[in-house]
């Protein structure tokens, strides 16, 4: 069987599908990897390192996608019409019968969905991977976001126009930054590690109970209102559930007394399947300190701060506000290396090396949870529920955009597991 990895197409998308590494390992269960020219350019993989790796470099996309028998992609496959400016339907190009794994946004573009059942592709999509004990290894959520908390700090940093760690010199002592995260989840429990590395005063906010001791062991101070909506503030799959308004006047009201203070602000709060919570409005970054900056990771899903722009760094109040598109993409050659490996895990237990066949179990918790098109139509239930007009942003799907666990022993197996950066990060 082919693999074809072919340069993204999408705009802010430096990341590329696979790595030296999982090439070789690729090659050694027996698959031909075909690389286009300069599919690792923005990862700053060169063509020899996929080649001394073992893969077939090929001139053009055309070349990889049409001989391929499996298509490995970050980002979903640029679909008909003029999707993406000035750039080829891969859909086209793709074979009849292939296998397509990427990051789908299965929910976000039914159109896309529908013209690759048409085409009788079979696609997963990596980010709707169960995560569950023995997916782990493949969970590109965890990877992704966990080097995004990183960036977010790195960000920080260099709009700051002051130092992180306290310094005492000959000339006088400087105090150490301030730093709040918001949402203690792998990015943000990652942002804390980091601003921590750094020398900052690190406190965040969650509304998961379980958030609270993460924080603690990273050092952080927690900041929450741990009534008793809190305590049961977490869903079966360990995710948060949106609070209540009576919760969210009380959590606006500490974290307004919190903010005064800071002189960093990274936002990483996310309930999956919801726009993101509002969580620092714009009466907060009023009472912040000249010269203080917010990270809002969660911009594309509408931002924890209605300030932010999407792809823009901008200045308000006073404040430095960045919301840079597709962080993971900012620090592509590890976030490549971590999503190859991914895609490396997901596809090992799929090959039939005697038969040199994919073989897809529709029973297997991870294939049902991420199968979103096979035999020509589209069989993932909850993608299925979502209006067909593409508009699907409109209609909610039944459950949520973040695969959770589905069945009551995954969920606790899933909640049982570390979601400290480092673990949750292979
Ligand atoms: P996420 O990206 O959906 O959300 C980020 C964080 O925002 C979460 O911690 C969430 O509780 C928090 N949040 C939501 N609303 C908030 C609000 N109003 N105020 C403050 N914070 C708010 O979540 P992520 O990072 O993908 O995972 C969250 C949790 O899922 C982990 O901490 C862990 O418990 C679980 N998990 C389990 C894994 C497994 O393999 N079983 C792997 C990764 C995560």
């Amino acid at each position: 069987m082919k693999i074809a990895i072919v340069k993204e197409r999408r705009p802010h998308e430096a990341r590329v599908a696979a790595s030296p590494d999982s090439v070789k390992r690729l090659s050694g269960l027996g698959l031909e990897v075909l690389v286009e020219t300069g599919a690792g350019d923005g990862a700053s993989i060169p063509d020899s390192a996929y080649e001394a790796a073992g893969a077939k470099i090929v001139k053009t996309a055309k070349d990889a996608l049409g001989a391929a028998d499996i298509v490995f992609k970050v980002r979903k496959p640029i679909g008909p019409g003029s999707e993406v400016a000035g750039e080829a339907n891969e859909i086209a190009l793709i074979k009849k019968g292939a296998v397509v794994i990427a990051l789908m946004e299965a929910y976000k573009d039914r159109a896309l969905i529908d013209a690759i059942a048409a085409k009788d592709i079979t696609c997963f999509a990596m980010e709707m991977v169960p995560r569950i004990t023995r997916a782990q290894s493949m969970d590109v959520l965890s990877s992704q976001a966990n080097l995004a908390g990183y960036k977010a700090v790195l960000d920080a940093t260099a709009e700051y126009g002051r130092a992180f760690p306290m310094m005492m010199t000959a000339a006088g002592t400087i105090a150490p930054a301030k730093c709040l995260v918001m949402g203690a989840g792998v990015a943000g429990l990652q942002a804390i590690a980091t601003a921590k590395r750094l020398g900052a005063v690190v406190s965040a906010t969650d509304v998961r109970p379980a958030a609270k001791e993460q924080v603690e062991s990273l050092g952080g101070t927690f900041v929450a209102v741990e009534d008793d909506e809190f305590k049961q503030a977490e869903t079966s799959g360990g995710y948060a559930k949106e609070m209540s308004d009576e919760y969210k006047k009380k959590q606006a009201d500490l974290i307004a007394e919190t903010i005064k203070k800071q002189d960093i602000v990274i936002c990483t709060a996310l309930i999956p399947g919801r726009p993101a919570p509002v969580l620092v409005s714009e009466d907060m970054v009023k009472t912040m300190k000249p010269g203080s900056v917010i990270i809002d990771l969660a911009v594309e899903q509408g931002g924890n701060c209605p300030l932010s722009e999407f792809g823009k760094v901008v200045k308000k109040h006073g404040v430095t506000i960045v919301g840079h598109a597709n962080v993971p993409s900012r620090i592509a050659e590890d976030s490549s290396v971590l999503y190859a490996k991914n895609l490396y895990n997901f596809i090992t237990p799929l090959v039939d090396q005697e038969s040199g066949k994919l073989t897809i179990d529709p029973e297997d918790e991870i294939i049902k949870g991420s199968l979103i098109t096979q035999g020509g139509k589209v069989v993932h239930e909850a993608v299925l529920a979502v209006k067909t007009d593409g508009k699907a942003s409109a209609a909610k799907p039944k459950t949520k955009a973040k695969a959770k666990p589905k069945t009551k022993a995954a969920a606790k197996s899933a909640k049982t597991k570390s979601a400290k950066p480092d673990a949750a990060s292979e």
